[in-house]
């Protein structure tokens, strides 16, 4: 399926329907998410059949037995990286008809069900199964408000920024900022966070939508 089309069709799904994510879905999910790691050197970890994380006791989900925890070694860009590569694994599970949601805060720690050396951290969650429905369409920043956007720019950057604004953030802030620049002539881009709590996280998820939706790779980003 195209990404543009994935991206317009992914909403944050909170509640699930009461079913086993398939055989065949389950295999690509955990081939996917295997290959993220071996990519990333990150350690994102698939729970099945755990209701206890999200008991809708707790926060506002229903019917949530898996989800997906993005673990790495801390250090420099880990949120961003989690992001970027969680992202990633989002549009995968939305591709072959699997629903998500991004979970910064509202989830419980359940004991024995995490494996995190010493010298990783937890970042965030993602609920993932078959939606009662698959979300609503919220609004959204015009790409105005964060980025120089101007016609004489190249339309990768212009396709770029409407990935960005598909991306799904923290409260839905999107309060990120992209901006075009010339480095010797070469098209690159400025991707700054906001200020907040997962604004890295929300940064990396943008960042990985702009390259899809440009179609361009890592070597644009102005370090
Ligand atoms: C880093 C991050 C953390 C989030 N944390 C929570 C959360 O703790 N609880 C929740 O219900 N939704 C959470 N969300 C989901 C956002 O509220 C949701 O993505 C946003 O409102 C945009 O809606 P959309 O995903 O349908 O585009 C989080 C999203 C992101 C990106």
């Amino acid at each position: 399926m195209n990404i543009m089309k994935v991206m317009e069709e992914r909403h944050a799904v909170r509640k699930y329907q009461d079913l086993p994510i398939n055989d065949e879905d389950l295999k690509r999910l955990k081939e996917e998410i295997a290959q993220v790691n071996k990519e990333s050197g990150l350690n994102i970890q698939l729970i099945l059949d755990e209701p206890k994380a999200f008991d809708p006791a707790y926060g506002h989900f229903e019917g949530v037995r898996n989800y997906i925890a993005l673990i790495g070694r801390k250090g420099e860009n880990l949120e961003e990286r989690c992001g970027y590569y969680g992202e990633k694994i989002v549009l995968f599970a939305q591709s072959i008809g699997l629903n998500t949601c991004w979970v910064g805060g509202t989830y419980k720690k359940i004991d024995n069900v995490l494996e995190i050396a010493k010298d990783e951290e937890l970042v965030c969650m993602i609920t993932i199964g078959y939606g009662e429905g698959h979300g609503q369409p919220h609004a959204l920043k015009e790409v105005s408000k964060f980025s120089n956007e101007d016609p004489n720019q190249p339309e990768w950057f212009k396709l770029g920024l409407q990935g960005v604004r598909l991306a799904p953030s923290a409260h839905n802030e999107q309060k990120w900022h992209f901006f075009y620049d010339e480095e010797n002539g070469v098209g690159k881009v400025d991707a700054r966070p906001g200020i907040g709590d997962f604004a890295k996280i929300d940064l990396g998820i943008a960042k990985y939508n702009f390259e899809q939706a440009s179609g361009k790779d890592s070597s644009i980003w102005i370090k």
